[in-house]
């Protein structure tokens, strides 16, 4: 079975992390995005994954390389040379999606995070013989995203509206589906939207269903939702009893700290961090519902909460990042500093406080 990735888009939403990686590159609970879904493919037995690229994909397969073998997976790239949207792509692998078994395969939005009932997926989709199916999951906030309104008992999917600026209803679309390879037969080698040119198509034709997705699901692509996916992540590491969940006097709720960091006297971790590989935080720091990436350093008495510190940066003595601060790779905040929701750009020394919410370049 085979599955493809749609990686393109600049990211912008998750800048500055985005402008030292591609967005699907930046490490989420201690590990790249699309790892989280390459292991769930392969977990489900998909042995290729296309990767729909359009931006930096030297980059991407560089690093995939060393996952290929790893994992056993093969990974390929279907490079665009104009940004072709979230339908075009699928029109430029077609001969990589398709073979003589007539096989359906995933499509995959490459920044949404949840427990991949990928299995289940598959007997749905065996199950109603339609075209296409997507999965849906129930939201607050539903404008943001694609809505579907679907017959409940059956999954038929009645309408498909993206990002509606009137209330339609709160189950959207998920981001992830399983597609006949018929449905690349709707599809025009152009950019197109699957969103918007392709599922009202097929909805309309009443050979489109939805699945409800069990369990938790985040679109992770801006920082306010990545630190509440991050919650949720850990939340569900939790509820399967994870090894990789740190335990201790030190620790409260669900926090993940990578094997080779190293954690001082007197710290006071969680709930809902991660703490990546090389990090030192040294004593008497605070930290709670962040993400502290690869290589970075918080002094000591220092206390992060609410935040995300890019890779191989250093946060000072008694220093205090709060309020949905992202610093960018590279950012060495002073002693004793203080940030309210500042947004640092890559490679910035910051010596003065940042009082209230803004992008520091
Ligand atoms: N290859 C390629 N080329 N990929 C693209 C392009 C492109 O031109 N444009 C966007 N993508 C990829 C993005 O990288 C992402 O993985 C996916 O397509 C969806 O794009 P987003 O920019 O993240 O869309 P969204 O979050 O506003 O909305 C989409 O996701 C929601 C769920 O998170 C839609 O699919 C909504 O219907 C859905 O509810
Ligand atoms: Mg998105």
């Amino acid at each position: 079975m085979k599955a493809l990735i749609l990686v393109g888009g600049f990211g912008t939403r998750l800048r500055p992390l985005t402008l030292s990686v591609p967005k699907p590159l930046v490490d989420f609970g201690n590990k790249p995005m699309i790892l989280h879904q390459i292991e769930a493919l392969k977990a489900i037995g998909v042995t290729e994954v296309v990767l729909a690229i359009n931006y930096q994909p030297e980059v991407m397969m560089n690093f995939l390389k060393d996952f290929e073998a790893k994992l056993g997976i093969k990974i390929t790239c279907s490079q665009e040379t104009e940004p072709l949207g979230t339908a075009g792509p699928l029109a430029l692998a077609r001969d990589k999606l398709i073979d003589d078994s007539g096989e359906p395969f995933f499509v995959l939005n490459s920044d949404v995070i949840s427990e991949y009932p990928l299995k289940e997926m598959i007997e749905f989709h065996k199950s109603h013989g339609g075209e296409a199916s997507i999965m849906v999951t129930k939201v607050d906030e539903p404008s943001k995203y694609g809505v579907v309104i679907m017959e409940e008992s059956t999954g038929q999917v009645e309408r498909f509206v993206e990002k509606p600026k009137i209330f339609v209803g709160n189950k959207i679309n998920a981001g992830i589906y399983l597609l006949n390879p018929s449905v690349l037969d709707h599809i025009e080698l152009r950019p197109t939207s699957i969103e918007k040119e392709v599922f009202p198509k097929i909805a309309a034709e009443k050979k489109l269903y939805a699945m409800v997705l069990s369990g938790f699901w985040m679109d992770i692509g801006q920082p306010k939702d990545y630190i509440t996916g991050l919650r949720l992540y850990l939340d569900s590491l939790r509820k399967q009893s994870s090894p990789l969940l740190a335990s201790g006097t030190n620790i409260i709720g669900n926090v993940l700290v990578d094997e080779t960091a190293k954690i001082g006297e007197g710290c006071l971790i969680g709930p809902d961090v991660a703490i990546g590989p090389g990090c030192v935080v040294e004593s008497g720091v605070r930290l709670s519902r962040c993400t502290v990436m690869r290589g970075v350093r918080i002094k000591k008495h220092a206390c992060v909460s609410g935040s995300i510190i890019g890779w191989h940066s250093t946060v000072g003595q008694w220093a205090r990042a709060e309020n949905m601060t992202i610093l960018g790779e590279d950012v060495h905040v002073g002693d004793e500093v203080y940030s309210n929701g500042g947004v640092v750009l890559p490679h910035k020394e910051i010596k003065s406080s940042i009082l209230k919410p803004e992008i520091v370049m």
